[in-house]
Formats: C-alpha cells, structure tokens, sequence
C-alpha cells in the first residue's frame, strides 16, 4: 500500500481492502499487508498485536532499534489480515541519506518541495529494509512473494532487486502518472499513445522523478501488471513495457435470494432521497417527485478525467430538451465529488429545517384532528368536519407555510466553497444557466463531500445513496478501471470503460455505453444527451426491468471469479524469481472456471416486448417482472477473458486499441 496523506480514499485502497479477504483465505498466516502508519487510521481500524512468528519478531525489534518506528497489527476489515505499518515521518532523518542514495545508484533526483515523493522515498526504502531484514531473519531462506502498487510504493521494489533479495516482485500500475496529467490537460490521448515523447511530458509537467520512479518499478519487476486492458496498451506506450497479465479489479458482491430485495431497497432509498429533495426545494416544489428522476456522478474530483464536463453539457442539452417537448419529467443530477470546503451553506441547512418544521406542523396538526376525531366517535357522533381544526391549528399552519417562501433559487452547492469562483463545477453550471429555476426541467445539486450516513444534511451512505438513484452516469475520459461505475451496476450505469464491452452485447441490461475514443466533446454530448433523454421517456416498468437485469451482472465484478488472475501473477513471479523451485503453467481458463455470464432471465425474443406497446397501460403493470428459472438455467458460459478482449462493437467498427485517425 502506497503512502497515502489525503483523506479521500479512492479506488485503489478499495483494491486492497476487498481483496484482502480472498488473499487470506489463499495464504492465511503468511499474508502481509505493508503501509505507512497513520495514528488516526490506527485508532479505528488496527488492532495492534505481537508479531505472529518469531523471525518477524525479530525483525521488527531489530527495525525498531535502529531508529524505525515499525507496527504490527491486525486490520480490522473482512478477513482481518496481518499489517506491518511503518511510521514514515519517524525515519525522516534519513531522507537526506537516502535520496542521495538513490542518485547514486539510480540517477533519480527528488526535488525537496516534493513532499508525497519525499515520503515514497522514505517508505521504499523502509519496505525494502524490512524484506531484507525478514530474509535475514528466516532460518531458512524463504520464498518472498512481495506486490506494490502504484509509483508510490514502487520504489520498495526497485531495492529489492538493486540489494538482489529472495523476492519474487510483482508491481501493478493502476493508471500511469502521464495518462493521468495528459488526459485532464484535454490530449487526444488514445489516438496519439505512440506519439509522446514520455521524457519530454513527464519533465513539462514537473512530474519527471516521479514518472522515473514509475518507470523504474515498471521496469525492474518480475511481474508487470495493469488493472485492465486499455491501461496496458497505455503502459506499453507511456512506460515501455507489454504487462505480462491483466489483473483485473474485483468486489466482493452481496447476493440477494430474491429480486423484490433490492427492489425495495431502491424503494427505500429513493424515499430518502426525495425527502432531502423536499427540503431542498423548499418553496420551489411545483415538480411531481413520482416523476423525478434522480441521476448522479461520482468519485475523485477530477473534472474532466472523470467526465463531469461532458455530463453538464449533456444536461443542458437534456433540460433543453426536455422543454420544447413539455415533458412533465424533472431530473435531478447530483454531484458527488469532494472539493475544498468550510461547512454546509446556510442555505441548504435551513432548507432540511424548514421541512422539518412542516412535518413536525402536520404531526401536530394531526394529533389534534386524531384526539377530535376520537372524542366525537366515542359520542357515538360523526365529527363535523369544519371543527376538526381551531383557530390555533391554522395560525400554526400559516406560519409553517410562510416559513417555505424564499427570495433565492434553491441551491446548485450544498456547501461553502473555498475556491467558490474558480471551481470548474460552478463555472460550468454558471456557464450553461442551469441555476435551478422553476423552468429547469433539469436541476443540479453539487455536494463537494463523499457521502456519510453521519450526515446531518443527506444522512445516508453511498451504497444507499446510489441504491436509491435511477442512473448513475460515469462519461469519464481516463479511467483504467472504474471502481466508482463498477459498484453502480446494483442500479443501472453508464460509462465507456473497456471492461463494459461486454455489456454491449446485451442491450436489455441497462448500461449505455459511450464511446469517447473515436468522438470529439461535441459528438459524445449529443450521444449521452440522446442517452439520457431516452431513459426519461422510459416508464417505471421498464426501470424495474433494467434493474433486476443490472443487479444480475454484478457477479462479473466479484472477486471470486477475479481473484485468479492475481494467483497466476504470483505464480509467473515466482517462477521468474526462482526457477529452480518454482515453474509457471499459464492456466487458460476452461468452462469449468470460466466465469458464468448470467442471462438476464427477462430478456424478451425481441426488444419490442420491453416496450410498452399497450395504449392500456396501467399503474398495476408496474410490477417487478417475473423471475424465470428456466431461462435462469439456461446461463450463458463466457469465458471470463471475454471482457478484457473487447469484443467488436459492430460490423463495421473494432474496437481494439489504440487506432491512430
Ligand atoms: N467512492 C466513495 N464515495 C463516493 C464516490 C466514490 O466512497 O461518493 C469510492 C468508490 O466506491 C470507489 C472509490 O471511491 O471505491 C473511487 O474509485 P474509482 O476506481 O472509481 O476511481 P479512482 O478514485 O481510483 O480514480
Ligand atoms: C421498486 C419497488 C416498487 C417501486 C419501484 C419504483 O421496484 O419495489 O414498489 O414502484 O421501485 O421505481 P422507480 O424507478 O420509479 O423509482
Ligand atoms: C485508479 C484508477 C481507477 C481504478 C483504481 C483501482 O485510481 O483511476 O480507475 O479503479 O485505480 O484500480
């Protein structure tokens, strides 16, 4: 595990994290996590215990008294693997030592303003020392399997085999620093990938030593690996070196027995939703919430990386749209993308506020009809309507309902921002005019802030927040995996990303894809703007379809199907580290392991059945579709390579990459 200072965890601890338990079940008490050790992460998620053997033991109390801080613990999530955390800052005294080291020997230089490359120094030669040690430290010579991520935890790597250990080293690129920087700086990356001059990119960019740290982990690994197949052919061009397998990230997918389950969640959570909408739109609510529908992007804030500039400019054209053609729908589009804050704005707080007090007015209100309505019933009388209420309870009733006027729009942000005018978000939503007006059929909110059930705003967590969403809409232009899109497929999704290839072969499933490869900005707008507009038309039948079909592709995604593709990694680098032990038998994957690609038990003969081509429609059709279970049983075997080799999209079209215009 790479150093990490930001509090926002992305997809790559998610990596860790989810697969641990699979790791464990594999290699049980010889599996060890290596971090840095942060004392508030510690607190709440370390159980810190005694090493658990004896050379380890010895390890770290020889660490520890020579001037390291080293941590043994376990972590508390599934599986609760062993971690060994070093205290980077601890050993800072070294940093002066060690960079010079590092010149020397690999003619890498680390600009001293460089902080986060500073502590990647640090933590690498830590990581190195402490496998070094541990060597030492067996009294027979042990067979190392060591695994880094990312440039951050490369450098660990680069040691190893500089000091020649018995390790057998395995580095995965989870994106390359270059594709990262060229993509949110508006290239056209995928049709230019042979085209850069890497040294000259890296160095414009100020990024060169950390770019060499990349290259030289990419390099000196016994085992190469990316987390998908259009982040090797990047590697290929931006690192120079062909991965020697794809390992694919994975989940660990919570079944449901029964459709109705999840259905019922997203019931649940929409309501939620809804109610923070109440709020939200205090005095504003000329809008029908049974016709809303909610859509929302998610993750990192990187603005164009991860296509918020493309959804915005969908969603005007959307609200454009949907105007001319008086349609009766409201979206309401969320963004959740953390930026820098101080609080929640006045303005959304009072909203919730206001709702509340309307709702504690009625439960009021209500309480007095009730007691009324009781005493004239136990009279043996029926109640005379008009003196359910006094004068007291409409008083009560008109101040609440003063309270909903307001002199502004409601709000595009929920919170205060600090770089407020130079946000690409609220600019872009200044530029386009979608300011919440009673005309917009299209609204936005923008919560700079991951989501938390703590929340005094919108008290939910993610997964329920997206549960309770209709579409979640990823158009991102850089994403080597897409853990945020991956988690979506419990709802209906949309993004680009390679490994949703294979959606496209089924049409039914409620992913669109949009292709952004071989489309200028224009283009992918008009096609996501025309994406969108249908799924408004749709009817709430058709959403309950395209979610039963959704949740059943979520078994792609699991760790019990993408797992192996890491056990092959350790087994190639094993091989590769030690011939004389070990020797590697590439596995291809046979129908007994190949992943089960469910069919969606609803997929009607033809498309047209999904349609509602009955002018008799009614609100009882809108039940969830049957479950089949002899079309469940008739499961399609895909091979589980299928959908990292891109399958074509149309006759006409390849889709393997990248294709020079
Ligand atoms: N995530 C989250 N809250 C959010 C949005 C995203 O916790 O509101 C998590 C998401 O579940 C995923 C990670 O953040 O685990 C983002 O990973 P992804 O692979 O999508 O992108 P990355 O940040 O690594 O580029
Ligand atoms: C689930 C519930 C239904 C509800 C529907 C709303 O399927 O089980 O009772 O009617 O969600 O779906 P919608 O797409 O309109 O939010
Ligand atoms: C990177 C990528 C993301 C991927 C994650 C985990 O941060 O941006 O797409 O899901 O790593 O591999």
């Amino acid at each position: 595990i790479g150093p990490r200072r930001t509090a926002i965890v992305g997809g790559i601890y998610t990596v860790i994290q989810t697969k641990a338990r699979l790791t464990c079940e594999e290699w049980g008490e010889n599996y060890f996590l290596v971090g840095p050790y942060m004392e508030s992460s510690v607190r709440t998620q370390v159980e810190l215990i005694e090493p658990c053997n004896a050379a380890l033991r010895r390890t770290i109390d020889k660490m520890n008294s020579s001037g390291c801080k080293v941590y043994f613990g376990r972590w508390l999530i599934e599986g609760s693997p062993y971690v060994i955390l070093l205290d980077v800052g601890f050993t800072a005294w070294s940093l002066d030592r060690w960079k010079s080291e590092l010149w020397e020997n690999c003619s890498i230089g680390v600009p001293w303003f460089d902080r986060e490359a500073n502590d990647a120094i640090l933590f690498g030669f830590l990581t190195a020392w402490l496998l070094g040690e541990y060597a030492a430290q067996c009294d027979e010579p042990p067979h190392i399997v060591a695994h880094f991520h990312e440039w951050l935890a490369g450098l660990g790597l680069v040691l190893c085999r500089q000091r020649q250990l018995p390790v057998a080293t395995i580095f995965t690129t989870h994106a390359t620093l270059l594709g990262r920087y060229l993509c949110a700086g508006n290239v056209d990356f995928y049709n230019n990938l042979a085209e850069f001059n890497v040294d000259k990119e890296a160095g414009d960019r100020q990024i060169y030593h950390r770019y060499c740290l990349e290259r030289a982990a990419v390099r000196c690994t016994h085992v190469f690996t990316t987390v998908s197949q259009i982040t090797a052919i990047e590697a290929e061009h931006l690192l120079k070196r062909k991965p020697d397998i794809v390992t694919p990230n994975g989940l660990n997918v919570k079944k449901f027995s029964a459709m109705h389950e999840f259905q019922n969640l997203h019931a649940q959570s929409k309501a939620r939703i809804q109610e923070f909408v109440r709020g939200h739109f205090y005095g504003h609510l000329d809008f029908n919430l049974d016709k809303t529908v909610f859509l929302f992007i998610a993750g990192r804030y990187e603005f164009s990386n991860k296509g918020a500039d493309i959804f915005l400019e969908a969603l005007a054209r959307l609200n454009y749209l949907l105007r001319v053609n008086h349609s009766d729908v409201t979206i309401i589009a969320f963004f959740i993308m953390p930026a820098r804050t101080n609080n929640f704005n006045v303005e959304t707080l009072k909203g919730q506020a206001v709702r509340k007090q309307l709702w504690d007015t009625a439960q009021t209100v209500k309480e007095h009809f009730g007691k009324k309505l009781y005493e004239s019933l136990l009279v043996g009388q029926l109640p005379d309507v008009s003196k359910m209420l006094d004068k007291e309870d409409f008083t009560m009733m008109k101040r609440a309902i003063f309270a909903t006027q307001r002199q502004c729009l409601p709000p595009v942000c929920s919170h205060n921002m600090l770089e407020d005018s130079s946000d690409p978000i609220l600019n872009c939503i200044r530029r386009i005019g979608l300011f919440n007006t009673a005309q917009d059929r299209v609204k936005v909110i923008f919560h700079p802030e991951f989501l938390s059930s703590t929340s005094p705003l919108l008290p939910m967590d993610y997964e329920e927040f997206v549960r309770g969403c209709h579409l979640g809409v990823f158009p991102s232009y850089y994403e080597p995996w897409g853990y945020t899109p991956g988690k979506t497929t419990h709802t209906m999704y949309m993004c680009f990303h390679c490994v949703m290839y294979i959606f496209l072969n089924s049409s039914f499933s409620g992913i669109y894809i949009l292709d952004r490869r071989y489309c200028g900005v224009d283009e992918s707008c008009n096609q996501l703007t025309s994406f969108l507009f249908q799924f408004c038309q749709q009817s709430r039948r058709q959403r309950i379809i395209q979610r039963n079909r959704t949740e059943r592709l979520s078994d792609l995604l699991d760790w019990r199907y993408l797992g192996r593709y890491y056990v092959s990694a350790r087994h190639m680098a094993l091989a590769k580290a030690f011939p004389d032990t070990f020797i590697y038998e590439p596995q291809e994957p046979t129908s007994a392991t190949g992943f089960r690609y469910p069919r969606p038990a609803s997929v009607p003969p033809s498309p047209a059945h999904s349609l509602h081509s009955s002018p008799h429609h009614s609100e009882a059709e809108d039940e969830e579709e049957p479950y089949d279970e002899d079309l469940e049983a008739e499961k399609d075997r895909v091979n589980i390579r299928q959908p990292f080799n891109m399958p074509n999209r149309n006759k006409n079209q390849t889709v393997s990459l990248p294709e020079k215009n």
